[in-house]
């Protein structure tokens, strides 16, 4: 029971830090090196413009997930609700927090039980895989899935967050072998997720036998940065070094486009131009949380920012003369400046050339 007190505790430090701090990293997510070729004859009609797509067996109107916040607690149970109703709203997709908690103490399950507000979106489970390592199997990832009615499980690869935690699991050897094997073992479709580190082509190649990678690069929230905040001794300072740590999402999109069928860019996606971006340069859809979860206890002031930023992909195809989901992947992109260094150093020349004559 002491573990679940810690576990809860912590779950309400993260929201509270990313509420009341700064926990973003200072590095970007490269996007201000991504440019779009303004179109002045369009071609099309705003109203006809498509943004649907079909990923892991659901239909989303547009090609977005609120990613994993929260679970555990009283406040979360409320956040996760008013998270699972915009998103039926909007029909996009959600994931829960890590539900690590509820498998310690299953009377929690009910603050990551959406579905009744969630209609049938696509909803995402979320375990992390240190616990595959330290012992979890197939029975906790079955019940994750099962509790909430997910059609997918995320499990979240967080060296970072641990190493930087004072109290984090740091047992990492054998965490590919636990995948495949957890890969095996369960019929629902299994996505690897980073927190806000990127993922480069090393790994995801190693993970291209499951069902999709979030790549979820640097430039958004930092964890570094949320567990500076938490850590009150002399190991603060570690923290303080590692806050701009990681692959930059852009460089991550591209780094891991050829190694998976389902590739979602979460990581300081901030809004519909971010995404059509992402879009662009390979993601197949994109997650947000930071500023969802500044909103997310103001139900009118979430449903705002949510069609704001749905209706900010829908202009941006506008102006690109992009139909639907398939034209954006074609669009024209101009890579430049720090990110075309980047990506020149690691081989991608190619990938940026064929992006500017599209
Ligand atoms: C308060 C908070 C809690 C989070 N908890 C989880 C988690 O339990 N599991 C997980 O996979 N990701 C978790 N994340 C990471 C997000 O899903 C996302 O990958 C990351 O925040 C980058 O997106 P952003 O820049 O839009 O915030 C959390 C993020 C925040 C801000």
């Amino acid at each position: 029971m002491k573990d679940v007190k810690i576990t809860k505790k912590r779950k309400d430090d993260h929201i509270n830090y990313s509420l009341k701090e700064n926990v973003q990293s200072y590095r970007t997510a490269g996007f201000e090196d991504v440019e779009f070729i303004h179109h002045s004859l369009p071609e099309v009609n705003f109203r006809e413009i498509e943004t649907g797509i079909e990923i892991l067996g659901k239909k989303l109107d547009y090609p977005l997930i609120i990613s994993a916040i929260t679970g555990g607690t009283e406040r979360a149970k409320k956040i996760n609700e008013n998270i699972a109703r915009v998103c039926n709203e909007f029909n996009i997709g959600m994931g829960v927090g890590s539900q690590r908690a509820m498998i310690e103490d299953s009377s929690l399950e009910y603050t990551y039980e959406v579905r009744e507000y969630a209609g049938d979106i696509l909803l995402l489970a979320n375990l992390g895989l240190p616990q595959f390592i330290l012992g979890y199997t197939e029975k906790e990832a079955e019940k994750a899935v099962k509790t909430i009615d997910a059609d997918a499980l995320a499990v979240h690869l967080n060296a970072l967050q641990e190493i930087v935690q004072p109290e984090g699991d740091t047992e990492f050897k054998g965490g590919l072998k636990a995948l495949k094997k957890l890969k095996k073992s369960v019929d629902f479709p299994i996505i690897a997720k980073e927190t806000g580190a990127g993922i480069s082509r090393e790994t995801a190649e190693k993970l291209s036998f499951l069902d999709g990678i979030d790549i979820g690069g640097l430039g958004g929230t930092s964890f570094s940065a949320v567990e500076y905040y938490r850590i009150k001794d002399s190991q603060k300072e570690i923290a303080r070094l590692f806050w701009d740590w990681g692959i930059p999402t852009v460089q991550s999109i591209i780094e891991t486009r050829s190694y998976t069928d389902l590739l979602i860019a979460t990581g300081g996606i901030r809004s519909g131009i971010d995404i059509a971006k992402s879009i662009a340069i390979g993601a197949d859809c994109c997650g947000i949380a930071l500023p969802v979860l500044k909103v997310a206890e103001d139900y009118e002031k979430l449903e705002k920012q949510i069609r704001n930023i749905l209706l900010s992909l829908k202009k941006t195809m506008f102006l690109l003369g992009c139909e639907n989901i398939e034209d954006l992947k074609r669009t024209t992109v101009i890579i430049k400046g720090k990110m075309r260094e980047i990506l020149e150093i690691r081989g991608y020349s190619d990938i940026i050339n064929e992006f500017s004559k599209r």
